[in-house]
């Protein structure tokens, strides 16, 4: 670049701005705090910059702990941008977001890695390490959270077994499918048992059946006792899984539905995985007739997919 492009650039960059009008300044929010909630917005705006608008613009909501929420809206609609506030990638421009009773405003930059330690992240391009083995990417997770060996050593096999890896250990990324890898980065996202998880469209470039699957992982996770937040655009699968539902639109949120009443029981693996196929539930066995995998409803037994 020409040496008096840069100088040039800026200035022009000032005149838009300055002809947009002042960026608003981030204002307290007048929306009360919620006790209860693991996660809160309130009152918040993203605005990326005056060309191209807001990403997310006065949202206010609570979500309470052990919720499974997903995240709708199309493409441009803010998703990722709520999935970023969450993780203190982005600031807001206005407002705040309180996770597990702390201001994320307030939080210093120095105290960052150690919230991200608390919340699992599962992305649509599965964002796994190209040259590290299965058991490596996930054993990577520990390693940055400060985990002994002799703890990685115990809990990495575990949460590949639950996710049906164990036959994968020493295998790279590029030998895997899309699901094993996306099952990777699941356990990847689970292996610190964190109370929040988040899935920007975890299975957007997965087959309808492979997204299934993961969407039974994460259904297990989130029966585990973690809040479960997805971004998605399938709505077929939002539809069948009759879960909490926000969506957005134009950085708007235009719906928020609560899960209805007739999802207050809860499935187990193979009635969910049923609902997520538009298939009549499995008629329910007795617990004699149980096997020892089905009496802990293990969703992830070792058969390299989840329990049907
Ligand atoms: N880094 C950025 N700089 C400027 N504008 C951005 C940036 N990231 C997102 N935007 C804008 O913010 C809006 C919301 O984008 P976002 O990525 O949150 O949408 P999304 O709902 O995740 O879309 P998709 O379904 O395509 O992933 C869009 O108009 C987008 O162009
Ligand atoms: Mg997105």
């Amino acid at each position: 670049m020409a040496a008096t492009e840069q100088p040039l650039r800026r200035a022009r960059t000032r005149r838009a701005a300055e002809a947009a009008g002042p960026v608003p300044a981030a204002p307290r929010s007048t929306v009360p705090a919620d006790p209860n909630a693991v996660i809160q917005l309130r009152g918040v705006s993203k605005i990326y910059d005056h060309a191209t608008g807001a990403g997310l613009k006065q949202a206010t909501f609570s979500i309470t702990p052990g919720e499974f929420v997903f995240l709708v809206g199309q493409s441009g609609s803010g998703k990722s941008t709520l999935m970023r506030l969450l993780l203190k990638e982005l600031e807001p421009s206005a407002g705040s977001i309180i996770v597990a009773g702390r201001d994320l405003g307030e939080l210093t930059r120095k105290k960052v890695p150690y919230y991200r330690r608390n919340v699992g992240v599962v992305f649509q391009d599965f964002k796994l390490l190209p040259n590290r083995t299965v058991y490596d990417n996930v054993a990577y997770a520990l390693q940055v959270t400060g985990h002994s060996r002799k703890d990685i050593r115990a809990k990495v096999p575990d949460v590949l077994r639950l996710t049906g890896l164990s036959t994968r250990l020493h295998n790279y990324p590029d030998q895997l499918s899309g699901g094993e890898q996306q099952r990777v980065s699941v356990a990847r996202a689970f292996v610190n048992h964190p109370p929040l998880l988040l899935a920007d469209e975890p299975t957007g470039n997965l087959d309808p059946e492979t997204s299934i699957g993961i969407m039974q992982l994460l259904y297990r996770i989130n029966r585990a006792g973690t809040t479960v937040v997805v971004a998605t655009h399938d709505s077929a699968m939002v539809d069948r899984m009759r879960r909490r539902v926000i969506e957005l639109n134009d950085g708007l949120v235009v719906r928020d539905e609560q899960a209805g009443a007739y999802t207050a029981r809860d499935e187990n693996t193979a009635e969910f995985g049923a609902l997520m196929r538009g298939e009549p539930a499995p008629a329910p066995k007795r617990m004699a007739d149980l096997g020892p995998d089905e009496l802990f409803d293990d969703a992830f037994r070792d058969d390299g997919r989840t329990t049907r």
